[in-house]
């Protein structure tokens, strides 16, 4: 997968863009406040229908101007395909090669994309959610099928939470059905989990060992709240059956507080550092080694399972940094062979990232414009025509030459009784729905957004209430 061209109008700051970017580094330089981050942003937004930031989607459109685009022009399996995305009125629109998609299937189409950035540092001692969210990012992007499924649960959730609001009165034969439905579903959301983890959570603790300079090995679990099972051995019709009957257990008492109180969407990341919370006790240093190794075991894994590499999106993550950790991140990034987008607000930060292909950009008051060439990472600018160094094999770093050198929302369990379920976001992406038909579940969440205006055949079965759905809910806090 790679991305060819980008092209955005009236995006944040951003009045008009159209670049070509480069295979392998894409570098954005700017002094705070120009449009750096509003440049990824609308790269996120294009390959996601999510925004980077929280917010709603008309904070997406440049003052004084009735909507933004954004398309990109992408080779995917060998064939080019265009999509974009407009929004407008607090809704968006998503289109493939110029029609309406027919289906968000149709329209990710095998685009993927990891973003790192400083918010992500927060993730080891921030909440639950958080940690889902990015949980979810990552099984999405490795099972594209986990969009539909997530979506399918989110809903499952959302009735059964309205069922419970109803208290005393609510009809137990309904619950009965909604039970099911929501436990046959949760248990595919806990399998597609496991898998996931499975395949990333040795890869991350071989990362972080390898950068993180700490004799304590980190551990990546993923283990669901309330389940009497074993969950590691059992198949998923044993996990749903026994969903179903943590869900009968806590009937009770959800009954009383009107939200569902057990099943994927109150699961945590178990993030630990020598066998103890990291959350409770890592470094500064330690929680960025944690999450760097999370982000560069998902870049791997998804080069060994799928055969490609996502397009990398890191948004001034440099000055969040040590030297030392930086420099294996640049280091990974140059060796990789992946397509990245760096911002910077220091160029020499970002250096060794750099080769003779790597496209300079000078971002000032939301205009994009080239910028000459820095020095790369040797001292000096390659020569044109000069071949950029041969991409290393990713395992090749695992080893720790880099380091000697140098990704429904499920929502916690103390809700306040307002809009439980409606934090189903414990997936990667939204489903297209209008606006303002979604849950009050965006107010916590860093990557909130607004509707999407279904093509004809979106509508039909789309979520509510996951971490895409995006109303416009007035007086919830923002991030
Ligand atoms: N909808 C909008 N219309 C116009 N300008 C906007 C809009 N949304 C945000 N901005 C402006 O965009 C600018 C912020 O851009 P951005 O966050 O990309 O900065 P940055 O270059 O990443 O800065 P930093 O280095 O501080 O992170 C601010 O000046 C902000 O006022
Ligand atoms: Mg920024």
């Amino acid at each position: 997968m790679r991305l060819l061209a980008l092209q955005a109008q009236n995006f944040r700051n951003l009045h008009q863009v159209s670049l070509a970017p480069s295979p392998h580094a894409t570098i954005a330089v700017g002094q705070n406040g120009q449009g750096k981050t509003n440049l990824l942003e609308a790269l996120y937004f294009l390959a996601t229908l999510k925004p980077l930031r929280a917010g709603r989607l008309a904070e997406l459109v440049r003052w004084g101007t009735k909507a933004a685009r954004v398309s990109g022009r992408f080779l995917l399996k060998g064939a080019e395909r265009e999509i974009s995305v407009e929004v407008g009125g607090g809704v968006r629109q998503a289109f493939v090669d110029g029609k309406k998609a027919s289906s968000l299937e149709e329209y990710f189409g095998g685009v993927s994309v990891v973003a790192f950035t400083p918010d992500d540092l927060e993730v080891v001692k921030g909440g639950p959610d958080a940690r889902r969210t990015f949980l979810d990012r990552a099984v999405f992007n490795r099972f594209p099928a986990f969009l539909k499924e997530s979506r399918d649960y989110a809903r499952a959730l959302k009735n059964r939470n309205r069922l419970l609001r109803d208290g005393p009165a609510a009809d137990p034969a309904y619950l009965d059905a909604y039970d099911a439905t929501l436990a046959r579903s949760g248990a595919r959301v806990y399998v597609r989990r496991r898998a996931l983890m499975a395949e990333l959570a040795p890869r991350a603790q071989a990362t972080f060992a390898a950068i993180g300079r700490t004799v304590d090995p980190a551990v990546y679990g993923y283990h669901p709240a309330h389940l009497a099972q074993e969950f590691a051995d059992v198949d998923e019709a044993r996990l749903a059956e026994a969903l179903l009957e943590a869900l009968a257990g806590r009937r009770r008492r959800d009954l009383e507080r009107g939200f569902t109180s057990v099943g994927p969407h109150v699961d945590d990341v178990a993030l630990t550092l020598g066998g103890r919370s990291a959350r409770a006790y890592a470094s500064q240093g330690q929680q960025r080694a944690l999450v760097l190794g999370w982000k560069i075991a998902e870049i791997e894994n998804l080069q060994a399972s799928l055969g490609f590499l996502p397009l990398l999106l890191l948004d001034d993550v440099s000055s969040e940094l040590d030297p030392e950790r930086n420099a294996y991140l640049m280091g990974y990034l140059a060796a990789s062979g992946a397509q990245v987008f760096l911002t910077t607000t220091d160029a020499s930060l970002v250096r060794a990232a750099a080769a003779a292909d790597t496209l300079w950009m000078d971002v000032h008051g939301g205009q994009v414009a080239p910028r000459p060439p820095e020095p790369s990472a040797g001292g000096q600018a390659p020569l044109p025509g000069q071949q950029p160094p041969a991409p290393v094999p990713v395992g090749h770093l695992l080893r720790g030459d880099v380091a000697e050198e140098g990704e429904a929302e499920l929502r916690p369990e103390n809700p306040v009784g307002h809009g439980e379920e409606e934090r189903a976001d414990h997936r990667p992406h939204r489903g297209a729905q209008e606006e303002g038909t979604g849950g009050a579940h965006e107010q916590h969440h860093p990557h909130a957004q607004g509707g999407f205006a279904p093509a004809p055949g979106l509508a039909e079965g789309q979520p509510h209430g996951d971490e895409g759905d995006g109303e416009e809910e007035s007086g919830q806090p923002e991030r």
